[in-house]
């Protein structure tokens, strides 16, 4: 993961930072900041192992996910100076598998009075090829008039590493009338001759995406309220995306103010004439609690890959902090690619990437078992029970048990009792429960890490024989998927490193597991 190519392109970087003006100096100063603290934060003891994160500082979005030139790049919501959000730069990363990542220069800085802001700076936004040009369009937030200013913008580069921002910014510098100043995130695509834009906002309580269309991607027209909350999903729309998946459409947003729902989609059909978008299906992407401002792109195989943000914002009803990591002068990081398919139903299902295969190292394997009821078994020296992949598969026909519980980052009881730890809290555990009746599956987080609260839930659809579940666990991560890839649950979880126990067990009768397998991931 923290593979630094980079001194290279830093030291290429160098030469350019006068001309790129204030931006430049910006620059200089944000890529300096990361030179400087770069080496000690490697060093950190929650530093995930095969998720992306930025080199130093804070992260949130993902943004401006593109194939250039034959290799993936990645850009985010980078602070470089603090573990704290703070005024918005732009990271940037560049990879041949989405899996290990090279950090490459900052691509952009706050430096116009459109986007420099301390509370604002360049907000989300996403990548295009136009005409031999990698272009980046974002929100530039900034305070004027004792407001808070949202306009679109564009910066633009030829060797894919320098950014120069358009002397035409804003490209969109005011909202329609429809919505409100709550006003980001454009997401961008191109269909024959036209190019249209996808933006966030909301009004009167509503979270709404709204669309424009362009010939030139400067001059930009509206063209309607793509969709907007029916009063369930939120006030505000967060980071729109919109794609083509087997013939339908494809609306993702994070809603503010949706309750539980923190990373929705729509799938239907976009009326390019109306600019309306006519829904068939809603569903969650992730019911976890660290999951957020999805973003999608098109990767070289044609595969609609999504990343998400995995951490959850102040104003989430489940928020307590943004973690551990904070100490260590870092926090934030991705989700594991996943791959969105349709099924014919209009419900898409989010696969991890078949690349992430090749991170796997040693293999754990356990044939099929019954666990009786109140057993508990323990897995045994797989990896360090940290870094790890695991598959189950659960025979639902042949298991009478009321519930399964899997069990991870567990404190084990020699360690508990060597300890002489006596308070309840003192010992972790996140715990997986396969309520079998109710056709539920939890994630119980109220002990995980002493800060994490609450757990989440997802039902179980299918009436197959069989129920797979796969989980990745990184150092303070771990994301769940499960019902043929229905359900993901992300949550991240600040337990010690010695918090490493894997056990399965069956309450109220028998289970069966037909398969158990742990890989050491690294
Ligand atoms: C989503 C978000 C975006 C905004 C960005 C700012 O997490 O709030 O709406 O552009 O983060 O960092």
């Amino acid at each position: 993961m923290e593979d630094f190519a980079l001194s290279r392109k830093f030291l290429i970087r160098w030469n350019d930072y006068e001309r790129l003006g204030k931006a430049g100096e910006r620059l200089k100063l944000a890529d300096k900041a990361i030179t400087l603290r770069r080496e000690e934060t490697v060093k950190m003891k929650w530093r995930q192992q095969y998720h992306f994160m930025a080199p130093v500082g804070w992260m949130n979005d993902p943004n401006g996910l593109i194939v250039w030139e034959n290799k993936y790049h990645l850009f985010y919501q980078f602070n470089p100076f603090s573990a704290k959000w703070g005024e918005m730069y732009w990271g940037h990363a560049v990879s041949n598998d989405m899996c290990k990542w090279e950090h490459l220069p900052t691509a952009l800085a706050p430096s116009e009075a459109y986007d420099d802001w301390e509370k604002g700076g360049c907000f989300s936004g996403c990548a295009v090829e136009n005409n031999g040009k990698l272009a980046l369009i974002y929100t530039g937030t900034s305070f004027e008039d004792n407001k808070i200013r949202q306009v679109q913008c564009m910066a633009e580069s030829r060797d894919g590493i320098n950014f120069c921002k358009s002397p035409e910014n804003p490209i969109i510098s005011s909202y329609p009338g429809c919505a409100s100043g709550d006003f980001r995130d454009p997401k961008v695509w191109k269909r024959g001759a036209f190019w249209y834009l996808v933006c966030g906002s909301g009004k009167d309580g509503k979270g709404m995406a709204l669309l424009y269309k362009s010939s030139d991607l400067i001059h930009w027209e509206f063209i309607n309220i793509l969709a907007e909350s029916d009063g369930t999903m939120g006030y505000m729309w967060e980071c729109p995306d919109v794609f083509e998946l087997d013939g339908q459409t494809v609306l993702m947003f994070s809603p503010m103010g949706a309750g539980e729902h923190q990373c929705m989609y729509l799938t239907g059909k976009l009326d390019y004439d109306s600019g309306r978008f006519h829904e068939h299906f809603r569903g969650d992407i992730d019911y976890g609690q660290d999951f957020y401002a999805a973003q999608s792109f098109s990767d070289l195989n044609g595969r609609r890959i999504l990343f998400g943000w995995c951490n959850s914002w102040d104003w989430m009803p489940w928020f307590t902090d943004f973690g551990a990591s904070q100490a260590e002068g870092w926090c934030g990081h991705l989700s594991v690619p996943r791959e969105v398919k349709m099924t014919d139903s209009g419900e898409l299902r989010f696969v991890p990437i078949n690349e992430l295969k090749s991170l796997r190292k040693r293999n754990w394997h356990i044939d099929a078992f019954v666990l009786k009821s109140e057993e508990e078994k323990k897995i045994v020296n797989a990896a360090d029970g940290i870094h790890v992949e695991i598959l189950l598969k659960i025979n639902l026909e042949q298991s009478t048990a009321e519930k399964m519980i899997l069990r991870f980052r567990k404190t084990p009881e020699r360690i508990f009792k060597e300890a002489g730890m006596t308070e309840p809290g003192e010992n972790h555990v996140t715990s997986l429960i396969l309520d079998f009746e109710q056709k539920e599956l939890y994630l119980d987080l109220q002990k995980s890490d002493g800060k994490k609260k609450g757990r989440c839930s997802a039902d179980i659809r299918r009436e197959e024989k069989y129920l797979d579940v796969r989980i990745f666990l990184d150092s303070c991560s771990a994301e769940v998927f499960a019902d043929d890839y229905r359900i993901a649950m992300s949550a991240n979880i600040f337990a010690d490193e010695k918090d490493n126990e894997i056990s399965i067990s069956s309450m109220g009768g028998s289970t069966l597991v037909e398969q158990f397998d742990v890989w050491e991931i690294s």
